[in-house]
């Protein structure tokens, strides 16, 4: 099927190269000048496990292009995968999803049918806007253009996206129009039989099983997403309350996790305690959730909760260094792991940020490493060039425990896991580890020495 992709970013790359891998002829378009210069090289602009390879594989095959008419005329299927950054007032704002969707409006035939399906995250109603802006320019070109409008959100989770898109647990697709659900279902056939021959990276799952394609109205595949990404934030900001209790009565939550995790019905996944969600997702979908509900004059006191319970997780590690060390004013704290989650370099809302900046302005001293969100986090923090004497990142995690009064695992890269944490004791001033994520044996970092502090744990 010849498909154009609006957006080349985590979710319109990841989906670019997995439909030209599937054999569909793909063409994606993009304004941005940096990184269709590193496309057209065959360079990766995103980091994610596995998508240089897969690029390498299908790159000749996708046409990465800025312009929207040089290869929308000629697609059947177009893929709206554009950001709806945050409005001031938290609601997403969807002017680019309403900009592409005119300038695709523009340039296709008048005789030809297309399916353009949004994938963007958007709030409830957007498809609706969206079939009335291709409308006004229909009417301001005087033809009778055939465009049909779906929804299909995207699940994508940074760090697993291209097992997520070929193993799926599911497919949604919002539509009014039986002609654009078949178009999908052609669209997603291979993934939907598992047709395909795996990439040598991304095994089948030997219990993987077909997903289903849920077909349903646009409004509710819209809500689908935000109240999947919702239910997911506030499991965990569920047992991070859990897990303050826990301190309080000492009660362990990696154990509380567990027990519950065994009723099927509560189920394992998303229940680790820490220092919560950040990313581009749960913060801004939660937030924008509210918006819409505001809009409506409707309270949804539980999404709120599970805001404040997030964000009190980054205060609670702070406290939790004042409770050792008194006052952190001249104190060398060292940071482990600037992006928001393992496994990508991506740095937005990550907890490691607000945590620095607290730090910073009780006049602590940081000393900040990633395996490889440190470029990122440079450009998000005061320290750029090294401006701030305060704030140094560093490679090379043995130097930043030198002389230091306390060590605070942000992320739990596995490269932390492999720490020799005997030595990284020794070399420190106060040997204290406040483990943000819960990565270490208790026993076992208090045998290599450490003062260790966890979240909800004896
Ligand atoms: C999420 C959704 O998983 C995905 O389906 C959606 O499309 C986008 O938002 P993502 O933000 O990439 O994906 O990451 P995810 O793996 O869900 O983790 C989000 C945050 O929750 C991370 O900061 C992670 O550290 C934290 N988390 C996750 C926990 O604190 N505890 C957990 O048990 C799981």
């Amino acid at each position: 099927m010849k498909i154009a992709i609006i957006g080349t970013g985590y979710v319109g790359l990841t989906t670019a190269v997995v439909l030209s891998y599937l054999n569909h002829d793909v063409a994606a378009v993009d304004k941005d000048e940096s990184k269709l210069t590193l496309l057209h090289e065959g360079k990766s602009p995103i980091h994610e496990p596995g998508i240089q390879n897969l690029l390498d594989e299908v790159w000749h095959t996708i046409r990465f292009t800025p312009s929207v008419a040089e290869v929308v005329p000629e697609a059947e299927l177009i893929l709206i995968a554009v950001g709806t950054p945050p409005k001031k007032s938290g609601e997403a704002d969807t002017r680019h999803v309403e900009q592409a969707a005119r300038e695709v409006a523009q340039v296709c035939l008048p005789d030809r049918h297309y399916t353009l399906v949004v994938k963007s995250t958007v709030p409830i109603g957007t498809n609706q806007r969206v079939v009335e802006v291709v409308e006004d320019v229909f009417s301001a070109r005087g033809i009778r253009g055939n465009i049909s409008v779906a929804s299909n959100p995207e699940f994508l989770q940074e760090g697993l996206a291209l097992q997520g898109a070929f193993y799926p647990d599911r497919i949604v697709v919002g539509a009014n129009s039986d002609e654009a659900i078949d178009t999908l279902r052609r669209l997603y056939q291979p993934i939907l039989e598992q047709t395909f021959d795996p990439p040598s990276e991304f095994p089948r799952p030997p219990s993987y099983h077909l997903p289903p394609m849920m077909t349903t109205d646009p409004n509710s595949a819209e809500m689908i997403k935000y109240a999947a990404n919702t239910f997911l934030a506030l499991k965990i900001s569920f047992i991070n309350e859990i897990a303050g209790l826990c301190e309080e009565v000492d009660a362990d939550v990696t154990e509380v996790a567990r027990g519950i995790g065994l009723d099927a019905r509560i189920g394992q996944q998303f229940l680790r305690a820490g220092l919560g969600w950040g990313g581009s997702c749960y913060p801004k979908d939660t937030a924008a959730l509210l918006g819409v509900a505001a809009q409506s004059g409707y309270k949804m006191p539980i999404t709120e909760a599970a805001r404040t319970v997030n964000f009190r997780q980054r205060e609670r590690i702070v406290e939790k260094l004042r409770g050792t060390l008194g006052t952190l004013k001249g104190k060398s704290i060292g940071i482990l792991g600037l992006a928001f989650k393992p496994n990508t370099d991506d740095v937005r809302e990550a907890p490691a940020l607000d945590i620095i900046r607290e730090l910073l302005a009780e006049g602590a001293i940081v000393r900040a490493h990633d395996p490889i969100a440190i470029p990122n986090a440079q450009a998000a923090l005061p320290g750029k060039d090294d401006t701030i004497p305060e704030l140094q990142f560093t490679e090379d995690v043995y130097e930043l425990s030198y002389d230091a009064d306390a060590l605070v695992l942000v992320t739990e890269w596995d490269f932390y896991h492999k720490l020799e944490l005997r030595r990284l004791a020794k070399q420190m001033k106060t040997p204290i580890l406040i483990d943000g994520r819960n990565v270490y044996s208790p026993e076992e970092a208090r045998t290599a020495g450490f003062h260790y502090i966890g979240v909800g744990r004896i």
